[in-house]
């Protein structure tokens, strides 16, 4: 049986091959192979002359392949780590960004210095935003809404995993699904929208397209910001004076996205950068 130094360096060599998934830079074959089999092994480490066993070996190859045809290493090991948290995430649901994890951590700088903090997670997903702001803020009310209802039933599920019960997911659209008390009391309304436009859809990577679901990418509408339009309408009605509109989208949309909370009336519009590249977060103050 091959050692997992040997096993690794196979995989890398077939995922490199691949025409089915992106290769943005050097070192993501390896760390995604790393990451499928961590997961076979149960293991965060392991030595690499660790021999594997013939189920381990064959587990994990099979995991490799399917990563081959393009299939998002969240989908096959069930879960990903945002902001230190293990969020569990399959078919069904937008598997969370590294990327978003900024967008979180503007909403923390903005809720932990009230008393009774409220943050509202618009097209929550599986959670990761909602869930990360519950956990570094233990006080804050948390509530995060999905249209869909296999990613809300996947974020209850890991807000009860994590025991976060200061984190609430409601079915439906937008704001309609909220508690009627909560308007004008909201000091952060977080929201990552499908932003890329109808016709842009066929530009996006297969193991995009192919793999989540297409609600989740697209508004449908002409230029993305159909959906965003409706939150900017919505937001000052939930938000208390002087709360805050953060929305993350990719760098080339951020102009207009803040063209759009300037003319909806929000104050101090900017945009501001992350560590991760691919994108913004546009911040508005109601
Ligand atoms: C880009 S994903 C973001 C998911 C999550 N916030 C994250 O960053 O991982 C967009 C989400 O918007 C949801 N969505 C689409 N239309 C919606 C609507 N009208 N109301 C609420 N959520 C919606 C989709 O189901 C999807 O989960």
């Amino acid at each position: 049986m091959p050692t997992a130094k040997v096993a690794l360096r196979d995989a890398e060599d077939l995922l490199k091959g691949s025409d089915a998934i992106e290769h943005p830079h050097a070192g993501k074959e390896l760390a995604d192979a790393e990451e499928l089999l961590s997961f076979v092994l149960g293991l965060e480490e392991w030595d690499e002359d660790l021999t594997l066993t013939h189920q381990e070996l064959w587990s994990f190859k099979r995991l490799v392949a399917r990563r081959a045809r393009g299939a998002p290493p969240a989908y096959l090991t069930g879960r990903t780590t945002f902001r230190r948290l293990v969020i569990h995430v399959g078919p069904g649901a937008f598997v969370p960004r590294e990327s978003s994890e900024f967008m979180a951590h503007q909403a923390v700088v903005r809720l932990r210095s009230r008393k009774h903090p409220v943050h509202l997670d618009l097209a929550t997903g599986v959670g990761p935003v909602a869930l990360a702001v519950a956990s570094a803020i233990p006080r804050a009310s948390v509530f995060g809404v999905d249209l869909y209802a296999s990613p809300v039933r996947q974020a209850k599920d890991n807000a009860r995993r994590l025991a976060l019960p200061n984190a609430t997911f409601f079915r439906g659209d937008l704001f309609r699904p909220l508690p009627a008390d909560l308007r004008g009391s909201i000091d952060v309304v977080t929201v990552h929208p499908p932003y890329v436009g109808k016709r842009e859809m066929r530009d996006l990577p297969d193991e995009i397209v192919r793999f989540e679901p297409e609600e989740s990418l697209t508004d449908y509408s002409r230029d993305g910001l159909g959906l965003l339009g409706r939150v900017v309408e919505e937001a000052p009605r939930w938000l208390r004076p002087g709360g805050w509109l953060l929305v993350e989208v990719s760098p080339d949309r951020s102009r207009s996205v803040a063209t759009v909370l300037r003319r909806g009336g929000f104050d101090d519009v900017r945009s501001t950068k992350g560590p991760v590249p691919v994108s913004r977060v546009v911040l508005g103050r109601a």
